[in-house]
């Protein structure tokens, strides 16, 4: 072992033996990052293709988000929401402007926010539509987090088992089945909670006419359609929300990730005041909720919103990486899905599982990640130049060779 490796064996290891195993990393130890770069505790360089999960859509440590942090850092970081602060009432008004709604409740991360859709769908349901049994319908194969009461309606097996008892009032449909789900309501159904584009299950773009028709039937039954675009919002797939390459606007969005900058945890949950107006005070809250810092960080990332410019690199860069991964089928790729800089990648399980695929293009610094068995996951930084791609799908190609 030579004494540079060591560094990243013995970080690795002590994680190891004092953090839970409650995730299998690959074997890479930033030490810094920029752009879509990460560069090891080694000095080597990788690229990163996965973006934490899209909460790094606008690039590591992307110079507007983090002069706002500082700025902010030498102002006021936290006074909970016992006081008010300057920062809060501007980002939400921003945010609320983006989405094209009266409010927001902001929280932390995206379990946080779906929690919270849950919550305030369940109020609405008692103080506005009167059911006192309410039924959210939900999608099979639907990834949301990992509280109980979010796993408690996983079809993921290994985030359920072991962890009951779960909290009833879910009830689960096939994702991109409007049929199904016209079935699925009935009067005790207060809320459809969706993700547009499912992700964790290997980036699922359902057809065309279902979202348009999940939006029709929860207006005509008087149901609260809820957009979880924690993962596919804010300019991932080329738009501000996935929805919106179906024209369908949702009674309430569920945004993280990347709402955050890639500096601080940042969720919200957004609707009108006749929807997130039923929440009054004592009824839900969070010491961290809505933090000046995390705020001043959000509004920022609503400025470049608002600017389109990422959207555009994700439609136009989003195109090209599509149509290099879609080269390689029937050479170790059996298919390609996905929109804008978001795809799904099935290989070929001759080729090895997506894990042992995802650890060789580590070794040739891609980094990526396996979901589902045999699926790799592309999503990058969208400040990723087409070159970038270039490299990273034939160092792709390399390893299927
Ligand atoms: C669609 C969706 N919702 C919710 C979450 C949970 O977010 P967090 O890990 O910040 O709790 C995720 C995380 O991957 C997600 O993809």
């Amino acid at each position: 072992m030579t004494a540079v490796h060591a560094t990243t064996d013995a970080l690795i290891a002590a994680e190891a033996r004092h953090v839970a195993h409650n995730y299998s990393p690959l074997p890479v130890v930033a030490a810094s990052a920029q752009g879509a770069w990460i560069t090891d505790v080694e000095g080597r360089r990788h690229l990163d293709c996965l973006a934490a999960y899209s909460a790094v859509n606008f690039g590591h440590r992307n110079p507007e988000i983090i002069a706002a942090a500082h700025a902010q850092l030498d102002a006021v970081t936290l006074v909970s929401r016992a006081f008010h602060s300057d920062q809060l009432g501007p980002f939400a008004e921003a945010l609320a402007g983006l989405c094209g709604k009266d409010m927001v409740l902001p929280m932390n991360s995206g379990a946080e926010a779906v929690e919270s859709g849950i919550k305030v769908a369940r109020k609405w349901g008692t103080d506005v539509k009167g059911v006192s049994d309410s039924t959210i319908i939900v999608a099979r194969n639907n990834f949301h987090g990992r509280t109980t009461t979010i796993i408690s309606f996983s079809d993921d097996d290994t985030a359920r088992r072991g962890f009951g008892p779960y909290t009833p009032g879910f009830r689960s449909v096939p994702f991109g089945d409007a049929d199904a789900l016209e079935q699925a309501i009935d009067g005790n159904t207060v809320a459809v909670l969706l993700e547009p584009i499912q992700g964790e299950a290997g980036i699922i773009v359902p057809p065309d006419d279902y979202l348009p028709r999940v939006r029709a039937l929860c207006t005509e039954h008087d149901v609260l359609m809820i957009a979880d675009e924690i993962q596919s919002g804010l300019a991932r797939t080329g738009r501000t929300f996935a929805c919106d390459h179906w024209g369908v606007a949702p009674d309430v969005y569920l945004l993280g990730k990347a709402l955050g900058g890639g500096v601080v945890p940042l969720s919200a949950v957004v609707a009108d005041r006749d929807v997130l107006g039923v929440l009054h005070p004592g009824e839900h809250g969070s010491t961290f909720g809505g933090n000046p810092l995390a705020a001043a960080i959000g509004r920022t990332v609503v400025d470049i919103l608002e600017r389109g410019e990422f959207q555009q690199r994700a439609t136009d860069l989003g195109a090209h990486l599509q149509a290099r991964l879609t080269a390689l089928t029937g050479r170790g790729v059996v298919a390609v899905r996905g929109k804008g800089l978001w795809a799904g990648v099935d290989i070929d399980p001759a080729h090895g599982t997506g894990k042992q695929i995802s650890l060789r293009l580590a070794e040739r610094g891609v980094l990526v990640k396996d979901t589902h068995g045999s699926t790799l996951r592309f999503a990058p930084p969208l400040v990723i130049t087409a070159d970038e791609i270039d490299w990273a799908v034939a160092r792709l190609e390399e390893v299927l060779t």
